[in-house]
C-alpha cells in the first residue's frame, strides 16, 4: 500500500476513497445495528450524543462537504442542518431534539452516499485545495471514523448485556526497556507532504530538543496500581491545583470502569468484567490522573514536540517519517488500530511497530495525554472550515497523540493531533512519562 494520492492516477484514488468509504460505512453499521432502536435513540451519558445522532450528523457533514461543496449538487435534507450542527445542539439537548428516527437515519445516510459515488465517478481531481489528491474525501472518510471511535466510546458507557465482542489483542513477543533516551537536536514535526493530513497537523516546522528520556512504552495498570497502593489519589502534593480541585469534586480514586476485586481490581469492558492484567497500558484516565501519576514516579508528561520526535524522527536519515515503523499504513503487525480488538494490548505485543529508536506502542492501543494544551503550529492556516480546530486553541484542551485501539488508521499517524478537556476519561486514554536527560547522558 502507498499513501493515498503519491504516485497513483486518478482512477487508483477514486478506488482507494470507494474503499475506505465503504471500510468506514461498515463500521458505523456494525456499531449502530449490534443496539436495538431504543438503544440508538437513548443518551447514554450526558458526555455522549445519542447513538443515532451520531450516525445521521456523518451523513449530514458528509452531505454539505461532497454533495454540495464538491459535487455543486441539490441539497439532499437541508431542513436538517441545524440539528446535526455540533455547535449549535449541545450534547445533552441531542435526546428532546427531533431526530430522525433509526430507520430514517439509515435511509438517508444511505441516499447521501449514493450521491456520493455517482459525483465520485466524474470528478476530477484537479488542483483546487478541497479536491486536490481527494482531500474533501479524506476529511469525510476521517470524520466518519472519528464518530466511530466516538459510538465505541458511547458503548463503553453503554449499560445491559454486552453485544461487542473482539478476539483479544496479541501476546508480548519482545522485551521493552524502561526508557530510551532521544539526543538533543531538532526535527521536521508536522506535515506539509500528507495529503490527508488536517488543517491543525500543518505546517511542517523544525523544532530543536534539548535530550530528553521517554517511557518505550505507555504506563502500565502495574505501574499504575502501585501509585493507588501508594496513596496518590489522597495526597494533593503529586496533584497540580486544578488537578486537586478536580479529584475531590469527582471523588476520582481509581481510572474509570474499574472496580475493586477482591485484593485487585476489575476493569469492565464493553459490559464485560475481567481481572485488571498488570501488563497492559492503563486506559481511562484524564489528564489530571496522568500528571499526577507522572509527578509521583519523579518523572513529567511528555511535552507534544517530545512525544512526535520520539514517534517519527529517523536518527539514520534525520527525516520525519509518517509512521514509527516507517512510511507504510499500518497493518495488523504494526499497532492495535481499527477496533481489530477493544482493549489495549500488553506492552511488547507490536515489536513491529517501535521506533528507530526502540519506543513501542506509539499508535494504537491508548491516546496519550501529552503537556501541550491544544494550538495551531507557527503558519497554521483554517482549511477548510475554522471548526475543526482553530475554535478549540487555547489553554481549555490538552493534546493527546498516536491513537487507540479504537482509531481507524485513517484517522491516526505521526502528525496526526488529537485534543480533549483534562477532565476527560471516557476516551479511551493513557499517557507515558518523560524526563529531561541528565548532563552526563546528554553529552553526544
Ligand atoms: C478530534 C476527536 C476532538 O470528536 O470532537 C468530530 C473530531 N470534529 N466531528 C471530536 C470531530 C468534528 C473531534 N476530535
Ligand atoms: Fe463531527
Amino acid at each position: 500500500m502507498t499513501d493515498p494520492g503519491t504516485g497513483r492516477s486518478a482512477e487508483q484514488l477514486r478506488g482507494w476513497i470507494a474503499a475506505e468509504l465503504d471500510r468506514t460505512r461498515a463500521r458505523s453499521a456494525l456499531l449502530t445495528e449490534a443496539v436495538d432502536d431504543g438503544d440508538l435513540v437513548r443518551q447514554h451519558s450526558p458526555l455522549m450524543s445519542p447513538l443515532v445522532w451520531d450516525l445521521a450528523h456523518v451523513g449530514n457533514q458528509e452531505e454539505i462537504w461532497l454533495v454540495r461543496d464538491v459535487g455543486g449538487r441539490e441539497p439532499v435534507r437541508r431542513d436538517i442542518d441545524d440539528l446535526y450542527d455540533a455547535f449549535k445542539q449541545p450534547r445533552r439537548d441531542r435526546p428532546s431534539l427531533p431526530l430522525l428516527p433509526p430507520a430514517q437515519a439509515r435511509a438517508y445516510v444511505a441516499t447521501v452516499r449514493d450521491k456520493v459515488y455517482d459525483l465520485l465517478d466524474g470528478v476530477v481531481f484537479d488542483s483546487r485545495r478541497l479536491v486536490a489528491d481527494g482531500f474533501a474525501f479524506g476529511m469525510v472518510v476521517q470524520h466518519e471514523q472519528q464518530h466511530d471511535e466516538t459510538m465505541l466510546a458511547t458503548h463503553q458507557l453503554r449499560s445491559g448485556p454486552a453485544v461487542l465482542r473482539s478476539p483479544p489483542p496479541p501476546e508480548p513477543s519482545a522485551r521493552v526497556p524502561a526508557e530510551v533516551l532521544v539526543p538533543a537536536g531538532p526535527f521536521v514535526m508536522g506535515t506539509d507532504a500528507d495529503p490527508w493530513a488536517l488543517d491543525n497537523e500543518r505546517p511542517a516546522h523544525r523544532v530543536d530538543l534539548p535530550a530528553y528520556a521517554i517511557d518505550a512504552a505507555p504506563v502500565t495498570n502495574g505501574a499504575y496500581r502501585g501509585f493507588i497502593a501508594d496513596g496518590g489519589y489522597d495526597e494533593p502534593r503529586w496533584w497540580s491545583e486544578a488537578g486537586w480541585r478536580h479529584r475531590c469534586a469527582a471523588a476520582l480514586s481509581a481510572p474509570m470502569h474499574w472496580r475493586r476485586d477482591g485484593d485487585g481490581w476489575a476493569y469492565q469492558r464493553f459490559g464485560r468484567w475481567d481481572p485488571v492484567r498488570d501488563d497492559e497500558p492503563v486506559v481511562h484516565v484524564c489528564f489530571h490522573e496522568a500528571q499526577a501519576y507522572a509527578a509521583w514516579a519523579g518523572r513529567r508528561l511528555p511535552s507534544e514536540a517530545e512525544w512526535e520526535k520520539a514517534a517519527r524522527w529517523d536518527p539514520t536519515t534525520g527525516r520525519s517519517r509518517r509512521y514509527p515503523w516507517g512510511d507504510d499504513e499500518p497493518t495488523a503487525t504494526h499497532a492495535n488500530l481499527g477496533q481489530r480488538h477493544l482493549w489495549p494490548a500488553p506492552v511488547g505485543a507490536y515489536p513491529a511497530g517501535a521506533s528507530p529508536l526502540g519506543v513501542h506502542q506509539l499508535v494504537g492501543d491508548v491516546w496519550e495525554w501529552t503537556a501541550t494544551p491544544f494550538r495551531g503550529y507557527p503558519g497554521f492556516a483554517a482549511f477548510p472550515y475554522r471548526e475543526y480546530s482553530e475554535v478549540f486553541f487555547g489553554d481549555d484542551y490538552q493534546v493527546l497523540r498516536g491513537g487507540s485501539f479504537g482509531t481507524d488508521r485513517a484517522a491516526c499517524r505521526g502528525t496526526f493531533r488529537n485534543w480533549d478537556y483534562p477532565i476527560r476519561r471516557q476516551i479511551f486514554s493513557g499517557f507515558r512519562c518523560a524526563r529531561d536527560a541528565r548532563p552526563d547522558e546528554a553529552r553526544p
